[in-house]
């Protein structure tokens, strides 16, 4: 069988910078309070005078991973795009790309699993190249949220820890032996589901969009369980690690670079400590982007990657938890 190694990698992230102090312009919060909880100083935002979209995004973050991994998009036989705030309600965001960047009539699949979404669509690339059927496939993990949070009292512990943009890798077939993505492990706790999500628009409602929804507090906006969030993250992203490492006969020692998803710094140091990891090993820069759900790991890979932290031979390691509840892990050697 073929194994599937990252070719190239890119993000973008749009230019406006929105920092805490900024935000305490629109909403009742503080610099002190944020930092201390979340570890956000600043995330960017799409500016729509600009006419910023998902797509728009995951369209610049492509075309770096493309160039860089010496391919073209004619060479892309697939393309997964994982996002929890598509362009459209429907079609999906993966056309909205394979039209923007004038693929060939290749599949585009669109993927929910949330802040587990970029694992989970490099997961679906790795078996479709190691079956053989695709040997270069484009994975996408993009989000704007900035136009979906609550930022009244209702909302503020959400709207204060999310940002907008995107990362993208291009998978391609590898014969090396021992390179590439080793294994990659996901699940999801389904009991969980209203602990962190947008229930609106509902299609089981009698009104999908009913304007009252609309209110501060209402379905159109993101709730957040947010200690039990917390409590669950800790526990279900080491496992996830330890179940990758298993998997390889690896310990955490053998661990050279792990990128956790950047949910909340307090979450990636309690991952740490628990594995045992010195900080050179853990990658965080939830700092400067907040936390991008479905970009946050492309986009801490790519600068971590662009920093020289990950070389040729480096066992990486990927872990996430969210929305779901979903959570996955990925082992790679690079
Ligand atoms: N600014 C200032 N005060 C805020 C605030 C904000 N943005 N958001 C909430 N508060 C206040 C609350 O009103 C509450 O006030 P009270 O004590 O007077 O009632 C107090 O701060 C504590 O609120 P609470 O929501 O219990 O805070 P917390 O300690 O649980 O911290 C999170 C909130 C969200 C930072 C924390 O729960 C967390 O990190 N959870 C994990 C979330 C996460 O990572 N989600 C993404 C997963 S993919």
């Amino acid at each position: 069988m073929k194994s599937s190694k990252i070719a190239g990698l890119g993000f973008y992230v749009p230019e406006k910078v929105v920092t805490n102090q900024d935000l305490t312009a629109f909403v009742n919060t503080t610099n002190e309070w944020i930092v201390e909880r979340t570890g956000v100083r600043q995330r960017h935002y799409f500016d729509p005078e600009k006419g910023e979209t998902n797509f728009g995004f995951a369209v610049k973050a492509s075309e770096i991973a493309l160039q860089r991994a010496g391919l073209t998009p004619q060479d892309i036989d697939l393309i997964v795009y994982a996002t929890l705030s598509p362009d459209y309600y429907f079609p999906g965001s993966g056309v909205l790309l394979q039209r923007a960047m004038d693929f060939r009539n290749i599949a585009a699949i669109d993927l929910r699993a949330q802040c587990s979404g970029f694992i989970y669509a490099l997961s679906v690339a790795d078996q479709f190249i190691k079956t053989g059927m695709y040997k270069h496939v484009l994975v996408v993990g993009s989000e704007i949220h900035s136009s979906g949070l609550d930022y009244s009292d209702h909302g503020r512990h959400v709207a204060v820890i999310f940002g907008d943009g995107a990362g993208a890798v291009v998978l391609s077939a590898t014969d090396e032996p021992g390179k590439g993505i080793l294994s990659t492990h996901l699940h999801s706790e389904g009991k969980y589901a209203e602990e962190l999500a947008v229930i609106y628009p509902k299609s089981s409602a009698k009104n999908r969009n009913p304007i009252e929804e609309l209110q501060p507090g209402g379905g159109f906006y993101p709730v957040m369980n947010g200690q039990y969030v917390f409590k669950h993250a800790v526990t279900r992203m080491p496992e996830a690690i330890m179940e990758a490492l298993e998997a390889n006969n690896y310990k955490p020692e053998d661990i050279d670079i792990l990128v956790p998803h950047q949910a909340n710094i307090r979450i990636t140091q309690a991952v740490q400590q628990r594995l045992g990891l010195p900080d050179e090993k853990v990658v965080s820069n939830i700092q400067n982007y907040g936390n991008t759900t479905a970009a946050s790991i492309p986009i801490a890979l790519c600068e971590a990657w662009e920093a020289g932290r990950i070389k040729e031979g480096d066992l990486v390691c990927l872990c996430s938890f969210g929305s779901g509840f979903t959570w996955a892990s990925a082992l790679i050697r690079w």
